[in-house]
């Protein structure tokens, strides 16, 4: 198979040949943008590969461009990277590298191109595409990582065993180019990830997550977690989640599989929002039944509370796969919390507070709240999905009129601190909060209208009842 004419269509692969012609090195593109170009998938970094130094091929290259591009050099990992327009360019020699049981770091030493893409991580990334005069546009396929593509399958070049305890990393990056391409994991290369899973222990959480959210922000990411967990691999970094796994049966009745349920919820969340941490929400918003399962011989199984712990569980497990612990662990918390709320209103006869106060504690988050309780509804009846949905359009609508009637969704409170302690020439202390508290729980409950006037006029009698007098007319 050859390749010169999409390579032709870039000015970036002629410079680079000529390059490496001036100095007489062999030179091949090789990894990912082979893979991609394959694919048919656009990719702007590009590596290259050469039989010597790539740090004087990447000098070369500079200069054929008039050094009008910038260059950055690593002589400590022999690397250097040339940006060229929309391209990030990478020079490195061909290597043969050997691992230290303990470190992902490998002990690197000059090779042949062999030797080169057999120490890569799947066929699919160990084809090379040839620069040289001879032979231009050759795809060189020792692993046959073109059939592979064809057959949808990732599979390692050597022994799995051998390329996944070379660089544990390896085994996630297997399950996120299946969940990506949607391809299949080759037997012996899937059988290997249960082996080697205990060997992600020297891998970084930071590095994890990587891919961890790699995985979640594809299509359909149910896949992957189920290729995770069926590999082993999920138990060793988020042993919560497959604590969700299991079906109990006491006296005949049995709750659903929550794994399979938190699964399927995010598969729904993902067909109606890209965003990384509402995907997160739903992953996480059972994470505390297992915790708080009880068995009831009168209502059968259930999971008091599950959404509260639930909440309180998010930091903590934020902190450990070094997910941000910022306003976006906040949001996850918060859908968790409330995730049970609109449910609520469907069932009960709702009153106009019951919005007020869903719309106030949610704020923001409220329409992904919506999107999240939506897809919570996984039913194998049909008609109850239906029914459900309904009944949320139905709150939708109601939340909506009370949102415009009284803008509680980022609730100001109409009276400050501040005015409270002006009017009654108070200190900051707790009694101001009261008085803020009871004016807000008013504007909740529907006994006052959300603006100022109503509220100073509450807030004189409120103070009145705790013996207080205002200095100044307000
Ligand atoms: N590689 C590897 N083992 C790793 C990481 C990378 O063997 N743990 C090799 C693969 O041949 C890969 C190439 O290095 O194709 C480039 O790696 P990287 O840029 O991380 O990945 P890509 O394959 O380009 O894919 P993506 O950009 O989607 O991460």
């Amino acid at each position: 198979m050859n390749f010169k004419s999409q390579l032709d269509e870039v000015e970036v692969f002629s410079k680079v040949a000529q390059a490496a012609k001036n100095l007489r090195l062999e030179t091949y593109v090789v990894g990912g943008f082979v893979r991609d170009l394959v694919l048919g998938r656009p990719c702007k970094d590009i590596d290259f590969t050469c039989v010597g130094s790539g740090i004087k091929l990447a000098e070369e290259v500079a200069k054929q461009f008039d050094y009008h591009v910038p260059l950055s050099v690593f002589k400590n990992f022999g690397t250097a990277m040339l940006k060229v327009e929309e391209y990030e360019l990478e020079f490195v020699g061909a290597r043969k590298e050997s691992y230290r049981l303990e470190s992902r770091k490998p002990i690197v030493e000059d090779g042949t191109l062999q030797e080169d893409l057999e120490r890569r991580d799947f066929t699919i990334n160990a084809m090379a595409i040839s620069l040289n005069e001879e032979n231009f546009g050759d795809l060189i396929d020792p692993f046959r990582g073109l059939a592979d593509i064809k057959k949808k399958i990732i599979r390692t070049p050597l022994d799995a065993s051998i390329t996944f305890s070379d660089d544990p990393l390896r085994m996630l990056r297997a399950v996120r180019f299946a969940s990506q391409l949607d391809f299949d994991i080759e037997p012996d290369t899937f059988f290997a990830l249960a082996d080697n899973a205990s060997r992600l222990e020297i891998i970084s959480s930071e590095r994890i997550i990587v891919e961890l959210n790699k995985i979640i922000l594809v299509k359909k990411p149910s896949y992957g977690f189920k290729l995770l967990f069926a590999g082993k691999l999920l138990q060793e970094f988020f042993p919560e989640m497959v604590a969700l796994q299991g079906v109990d049966s006491v006296d005949d009745k049995s709750h659903k599989d929550n794994f399979y349920h938190t699964l399927q919820v995010l598969d729904n969340v993902c067909q109606v929002s890209n965003d990384l941490y509402l995907r997160w929400a739903a992953i996480l918003h059972d994470i505390a039944k297992p915790a708080t399962k009880r068995f009831n011989t009168k209502v059968g199984w259930t999971f008091h509370g599950h959404e509260d712990k639930g909440a309180r569980m998010v930091p903590e497990i934020f902190r450990r796969l070094k997910l941000p612990m910022d306003e976006r662990m906040k949001y996850v918390q918060k859908l968790v919390r409330l995730h049970l709320r609109p449910i609520a209103l469907i069932k009960d006869e709702v009153t106009d507070s019951a919005l007020r106060r869903l719309l106030f504690d949610a704020g923001d988050a409220i329409d992904d709240l919506m999107k999240l309780c939506r897809a919570d509804v996984t039913s194998k009846n049909n008609k109850k999905v239906k029914r459900y949905l309904e009944n949320f359009d139905k709150v939708d609508e109601k939340l909506l009129e009370v949102e415009e009637k009284d803008q509680m969704r980022n609730f100001q409170p109409p009276i400050s601190g501040e005015e409270v302690m002006q009017v009654f020439n108070l200190e900051p202390s707790k009694i101001v909060g009261e008085i803020k508290e009871e004016i807000k729980e008013a504007i909740l409950e529907g006994r006052i209208h959300n603006n100022p006037i109503e509220a100073r006029e509450l807030m004189i009698k409120i103070a009145k009842k705790k013996g207080l007098t205002p200095v100044n007319n307000p």
